[in-house]
Parts: C-alpha cells; sequence; structure tokens
C-alpha cells in the first residue's frame, strides 16, 4: 500500500516537473486534485475494497499525499507567475524611442498680451486683472457716457439686465485704477472684450484689448505722445513713425486717434495702408476732467492720460493674417507657425 503511494508521490512529481506555465500548473492540478475525475479522489474510491484495518491508515497516507499535492503546486505556481512577470519585463526595450505627441504652446494672441503687458512693466505701470462682467457704471456712466448717450450705440453691448453687462472695453480700468489708487497712478488692464459684432475676416463678438491710464500732476499731451511711441515702437518695431489725430472719444477731452506708418511699406503706400502709409491703431487722449472727478481725483490738482488699443487687430498686423478667426479656430497647422 505505501509503496502504491510512494509510487504515486513519484507520479505527481514527475507531472509537476514538466509544469512550466501558469496553465501547466492548472492541468497538473485538475489531473490531481479535481473533485470529479481527480486522481486523488479516484485512489480514494479505493477505499471501499480495503478491509477495516487497512483503512485508516491508507486514509491517512492519502490526506498526507492530497496536503503534499497541495503545497507543491501552490509553491511551483508562485514560482512559474513570478517567472512570468520576469520574462515579460525583459521584453520591454527602453531604448526604444518614446511616442510622439503634441506638445501645446502658448496662444500668439495670449503671447502678445504678455508682451504688452512687460513693456508696461518696464515702463513702470502697475497691471490689474478686472472682470469681464461689469456695471453700467464702470463700463460707461463713469466714462462719461450717461443713458442715452449717443457714444454707447458705437459699443453695441451684451447685457445681463439693466446693470451688469459684458465689458466692451478695457476702459473701466480707468474708473478702478482712480478709485484703488492715490496719484502718482500708472495702470494698465488688458483682457477680453465683447461686442455685439458680427463674425467675419475683420469682426469678432469677443476680442482683446489693453487700456492705459497715468494720472498726475502736470501730466500733458507730451507725456501721452512720448509714452505712446516708446510703447508702439517696443510693440511693432524701432523705426514705425506715429501721428495724433483729433477724435472724439466721450473719456477724454481732447482726444486723438493714433496712426502708425505702415509696417508693411514703411510709409510708402500699399493695399494694406490703402495707399496712405499709415494704419490706424489706436484712440487716447488726456482724462476728461469730469471722469476724474467722478471717480474721486480732483481734477485742479491732477490731470492724467489714457489709451486703448485692440490687441487682436495688433497681431494681425504683426503677424500679416488676414482672417481674424484663424485665431479663434484653433487649427494647429495655423497655431504652429506662432
Ligand atoms: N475704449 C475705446 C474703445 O474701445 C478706446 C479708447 C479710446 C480708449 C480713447 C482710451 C482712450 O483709453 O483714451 O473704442
Amino acid at each position: 500500500m505505501s509503496a502504491s503511494i510512494e509510487e504515486l508521490r513519484r507520479q505527481f512529481e514527475e507531472d509537476l516537473s514538466q509544469a512550466v506555465s501558469l496553465d501547466g500548473v492548472k492541468s497538473v492540478r485538475d489531473k490531481w486534485l479535481s473533485r470529479e475525475s481527480g486522481v486523488i479522489t479516484g485512489e480514494m474510491k479505493r477505499l471501499r475494497d480495503l478491509s477495516r484495518e487497512e483503512r485508516p491508515a491508507f486514509g491517512q497516507a492519502m490526506n498526507q499525499l492530497r496536503e503534499f499535492v497541495e503545497t507543491k503546486l501552490e509553491e511551483v505556481r508562485a514560482d512559474v507567475h513570478k517567472a512570468e512577470i520576469l520574462k515579460s519585463r525583459k521584453r520591454i526595450d527602453v531604448t526604444r524611442p518614446g511616442f510622439p505627441y503634441a506638445k501645446g504652446a502658448q496662444h500668439p494672441i495670449r503671447r502678445l498680451q504678455e508682451e504688452i503687458e512687460q513693456i508696461f512693466l518696464c515702463l513702470g505701470f502697475t497691471v490689474l486683472d478686472l472682470p469681464e462682467v461689469e456695471t453700467d457704471y464702470y463700463n460707461f456712466e463713469a466714462l462719461n457716457m450717461p443713458r442715452n448717450h449717443p457714444a454707447r450705440d458705437a459699443q453695441d453691448t451684451f447685457y445681463f439686465d439693466e446693470n451688469l453687462l459684458l465689458r466692451t472695453h478695457c476702459s473701466p480700468v480707468q474708473v478702478h485704477a482712480m478709485e484703488s489708487m492715490k496719484p502718482p497712478i500708472r495702470a494698465v488692464s488688458t483682457g477680453k472684450v465683447y461686442r455685439r459684432d458680427p463674425f467675419d475676416a475683420t469682426h469678432s463678438p469677443m476680442f482683446n484689448q489693453v487700456d492705459v491710464l497715468a494720472v498726475d500732476e502736470g501730466i500733458t499731451m507730451g507725456d501721452l505722445k512720448g509714452t505712446l511711441e516708446v510703447f508702439l515702437k517696443c510693440v511693432f518695431r524701432p523705426d514705425i513713425r506715429m501721428r495724433l489725430r483729433p477724435g472724439f472719444f466721450p473719456f477724454v477731452e481732447p482726444g486723438a486717434e493714433v496712426d502708425i506708418s505702415c509696417i508693411f511699406c514703411l510709409g510708402a503706400g500699399c493695399r494694406i495702408c490703402k495707399q496712405s502709409g499709415w494704419i490706424e491703431i489706436l484712440g487716447a487722449g488726456m482724462v476728461h476732467p469730469k471722469v476724474l472727478r467722478m471717480s474721486g481725483v480732483d481734477d485742479s490738482r491732477y490731470s492724467g492720460f489714457a489709451w486703448g488699443m485692440g490687441i487682436d487687430r495688433v497681431a494681425i498686423l504683426k503677424y500679416g493674417v488676414d482672417d481674424i478667426r484663424l485665431f479663434f479656430e484653433n487649427d494647429l497647422r495655423f497655431l504652429n507657425q506662432f
């Protein structure tokens, strides 16, 4: 009897030594331990044929064999599992180049916006971060555009209600700055503005502006011109020229439209400047005394200058883009050129 159990154990060990994969281990387990057809179950059935005296020893020996089989199977399963993991690791070639992935970059408008802010920081201005949702007061009223003022029509506005709106320009920075700072004030703000404009090659209902304010004793139109010229030379190129024409904006007096010499033909006349040699680029002026007063600045002592400019328009000119919509479509073939 014990000889045949020894034989079973030997057979089992033989089977197990052949098992080199997890599947192999599983079939050895099935062969030996399956409840219905396993070798151990089969052997146990022989218990019936044995005499009463022989049964306990046989039963005990078979139980020991089962335990042995179970322990060995588990040991080998764990080893094979470990070996398979190691083998699969070896297949990873760490010297292979990685998959290429598309890298993002700053949007050209955003980059220009930061460049502009940087110029003002160098000039000693403070950059204010202001809300795109404004009140009627900051967007219009305090800038000398009371209700029913005709100048409001020029900036067709998105209203939330009577009082709240999407700012139509960055000029509210003038009011915020005068309310929160004491002269001398040098403040600037950039960001998105909204108007009920069509979306076509030259218009967009959302675009970007920069607006600038300086208030101090004795600020003159000369300060405006000098600062503006430095700024425009930094934004465009050092050899551009600038000219001021009279212009009307309710919040400045006098007001000016500012042109730069055409950056494409350098003033000789071309399609872009409509043969004039000049390109209109921004609005500027001396802060209206009423605007100073409304924001609590003593207009008998202080004066100031302001200007406002469209950033998208600068981008169009600087990068020679002929359709503003390209900046909004996020087509990588376009954006990758910057
Ligand atoms: N806010 C004006 C606009 O969006 C531009 C402007 C003109 C701003 C004159 C100014 C200024 O600060 O002085 O059309």
